[in-house]
Formats: structure tokens, C-alpha cells, sequence
């Protein structure tokens, strides 16, 4: 059985991609996560819920033992989380990252330019792209909380496509499972994702 990390599972995105995994596989999930009592989930013997920091680098490595992909699902001090990401996979020997990040961080969107509020999205994909991690890098569009899933996707070096429409966190998702269910689908690639 396959087993997934969910770092920050308590964000929104990564709320509604547990239920998706929960759903549609027989994945085992940990959710990884600052204070652990605010999730409200069915009891489900395919969960495991650490409460932890994951700028705490003892914490995250032992969360990650055994475990086949980490997702993570992170806002705030990316650039610092990604370092400790990253050098917890090595240390651990664990190479598939799926790593939520955001629209325009290389000004890909047409006739706009994302200023320095992008950086720890910017800086952080830095430190993957340069890691030997197997990683995905997700760019998604501004989003919403539609129940859909309708979207596409855009390559690293191509244009993103549709960026004035927001696409739904249960998209974004969507994708998130896709990636984390099959093997070698858009390894070392950073993926657009527009509504369409
Ligand atoms: N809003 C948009 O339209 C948009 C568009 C593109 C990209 N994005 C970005 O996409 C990412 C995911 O989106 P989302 O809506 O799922 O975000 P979200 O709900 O803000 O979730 C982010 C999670 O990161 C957790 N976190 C932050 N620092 C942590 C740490 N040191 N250790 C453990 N967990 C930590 C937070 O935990 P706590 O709850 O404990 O604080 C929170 O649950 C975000 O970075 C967001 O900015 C957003």
C-alpha cells in the first residue's frame, strides 16, 4: 500500500486532497500538522495524524520513515520549509516531492508581474529545483472552493493559460492525487494550473 505525508494538512487545499485520497485509493495517509485538534475527519484506519512543526527537523524525519511521497501543503516561511524539506528527503533517502507553490513565480503570466510578495514562493522552488528530489512543483491560479474539478495544465517555460479565472482547491487536488498515485508522472517538472 502506498503511503503519502501530507505536510500542513490542515490547509485547504490539502483538506480537500485527503478526502480525495481517502476516496478514491487504498493509500495510507499521515497528516502531518500544527495542532492537530482542528481537523475533523472520520475515523479511518488508512490515517495517522502527527502534530508537528515542519520547521522541526527531528519531528519531520521521523514522520517521514517509511513513507513512498510527501505532499506538502505549506504558506508562510517556505523558504525555510523547503530547506528543512529537503534535507530531511536526503538524510531519509526519500525522493517524490509534490510541493504546492503559486502562479508567477518565473512572470509567466501574460502582462503581469508578481513582485516581491512571490519570493518565498520563488525562493523556495529554487531549493527544490536544485535538489536531486523527484519533485513536482504546482503553480496553481488564484483559487476557489468550488465543488469542480476543471482544469489544465501549463509547463515550466510556457505561458499560463486562463490566468484571469480562478480554479478550484478541489482541482488542484485532483492533480495532487494524480501525481501522487502514479510513478513518474511529471518528475523534476512545475505545473500551471488554470481553470478550463
Ligand atoms: N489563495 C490563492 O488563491 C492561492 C493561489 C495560488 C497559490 N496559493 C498558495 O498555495 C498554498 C496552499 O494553499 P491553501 O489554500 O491550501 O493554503 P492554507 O490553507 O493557507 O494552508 C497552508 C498550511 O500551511 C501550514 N503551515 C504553515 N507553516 C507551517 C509549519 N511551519 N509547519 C507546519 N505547517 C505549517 C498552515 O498551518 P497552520 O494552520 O498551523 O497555520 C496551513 O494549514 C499556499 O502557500 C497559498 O498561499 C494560494
Amino acid at each position: 500500500m502506498r503511503k503519502i505525508l501530507i505536510l500542513g494538512a490542515n490547509g485547504q487545499i490539502a483538506r480537500v486532497a485527503t478526502a480525495l485520497f481517502l476516496e478514491r485509493s487504498d493509500i495510507q495517509l499521515t497528516l502531518y500538522l500544527r495542532k492537530s485538534n482542528r481537523l475533523k475527519l472520520t475515523n479511518s484506519d488508512r490515517l495517522r495524524i502527527i502534530e508537528g512543526d515542519v520547521l522541526n527537523a527531528d519531528a519531520l524525519e521521523a514522520a517521514m520513515a517509511a513513507q513512498d511521497v510527501v505532499y506538502a501543503n505549506l504558506a508562510g516561511r517556505l523558504e525555510q520549509q523547503a530547506q528543512a524539506i529537503v534535507h530531511a528527503m536526503d538524510k531519509i533517502g526519500l525522493k517524490r516531492l509534490i510541493f504546492i507553490s503559486s502562479m508567477g513565480i518565473y512572470d509567466e503570466v501574460p502582462g503581469e508581474r508578481h513582485g516581491s510578495i512571490l519570493d518565498p514562493y520563488r525562493k523556495s522552488a529554487k531549493i527544490i529545483e536544485d535538489s536531486d528530489l523527484d519533485y513536482t512543483l504546482i503553480r496553481p491560479a488564484w483559487l476557489n472552493d468550488r465543488d469542480e474539478i476543471a482544469y489544465g495544465i501549463t509547463h515550466k517555460g510556457e505561458l499560463f493559460s486562463n490566468q484571469d479565472a480562478t480554479v478550484s482547491r478541489k482541482s488542484v487536488a485532483d492533480l495532487v492525487v494524480k501525481l501522487a498515485m502514479t510513478p513518474d508522472l511529471e518528475i523534476r517538472n512545475s505545473l500551471g494550473v488554470h481553470h478550463a
